[in-house]
């Protein structure tokens, strides 16, 4: 025979039985919430919110700005000579706000260069480096730094601050934006995708990502004005030519040729297109 007490045991047993399996669905439930990619969005830019602000005092990037500095101004490849006098359009040895108002015309180069071109020509004209040595390594890896990300981190680091002022006076430079603009456009590789398929319209994501729509005038400057960047992902500091060979990665499109003149005409457009937008690099990105 059961006992009053052995029932009412057993109930509160079935009773707790009854709770946990119910928290378990429940907690089941906000598991499959939480992994839903819109939640999980939030949940990894909160994530990424939250390490900014830890790092907030000290973006990484900064040593790579300090070790710029230092290889800008130390003499070195066979002339012996520092980089100091290179002429980044607003003349030799002039650093302050140069990058917001790349890529430009250079008469001496007789082209429209970017930031990247830029340096490299001062290294072969200023230090007698040859092409192959001045463009050595642009894309840093394990073990292996690259003089390119600590010199463009520095360069840029001089614009901080400083609002974009991009020109279209001189017939190339109208002619440079052009090309970028029509690559921004044209379609092509496997997935027949363009810049614009992915970076055009408002609210797009891709595998977790916010991809910014540059073709607003905020999220032109947005994405511009935050490159170079610190990759939290890659510990390293990447170059805007590695963000768009990135995309061009991701696009499916041939690989560019470091420093192409491809490169520098997307760059036109995007940079032109963030006029107006104040300078904030090298920042921090996952
Ligand atoms: C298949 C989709 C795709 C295509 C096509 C693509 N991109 Fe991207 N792009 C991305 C992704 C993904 C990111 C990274 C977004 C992030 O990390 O938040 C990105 C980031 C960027 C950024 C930096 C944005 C920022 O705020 O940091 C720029 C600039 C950019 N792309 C330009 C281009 C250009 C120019 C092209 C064409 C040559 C292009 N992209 C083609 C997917 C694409």
């Amino acid at each position: 025979m059961v006992t009053v007490t052995e029932r009412s045991a057993r109930n509160s047993r079935r009773t707790a039985t009854v709770a946990l399996a119910a928290l378990a669905t429940a907690a089941a439930a906000v598991a499959a919430a939480l992994s839903g990619p819109a939640l999980a969005q939030d949940k990894t830019a909160e994530e990424i919110a939250k390490y900014r602000q830890m790092l907030a005092e000290g973006n990484p990037a900064e040593l790579w700005e300090a070790a710029g500095e230092e290889m800008w101004k130390k003499p070195a490849g066979p002339k012996n000579a520092s980089l100091e006098q290179c002429d980044l359009g607003k003349g030799p040895g002039v650093t302050k706000g140069a990058y917001a108002e790349l890529p430009r015309y250079f008469a001496d180069a007789g082209k429209v260069m970017d930031l990247e071109q830029r340096l490299a020509y001062c290294r072969v004209t200023l230090q007698g480096l040859t092409k192959e040595e001045a463009t050595k390594n642009p894309f840093s890896s394990a073990g292996k730094p690259s003089e390119i990300e600590r010199l463009a981190a520095f360069v840029t680091g001089e614009s901080r601050g400083v609002k974009m002022n991009v020109q279209l006076k001189h017939a190339e430079e109208k002619r440079v934006y052009a090309l970028g603009q029509k690559m921004f456009y044209y379609r092509g590789g496997a997935y027949d995708f363009a810049c614009a398929t992915c970076h055009a319209v408002d609210g797009q994501r891709i595998r977790l990502q916010d991809l910014p729509n540059l073709m607003t005038e905020k999220g032109a400057q947005a994405a511009y004005t935050t490159w170079p960047a610190y990759r939290v992902s890659q510990g390293e500091v990447r170059t805007m030519q590695h963000r768009l060979y990135d995309c061009l990665r991701q696009q499916r499109f041939p690989e560019p040729a470091y420093g192409s003149d491809v490169i520098t005409a997307l760059t036109m457009f995007l940079a032109k297109n963030a006029n107006g937008g104040t300078y904030d690099g090298p920042n921090m990105k996952r």
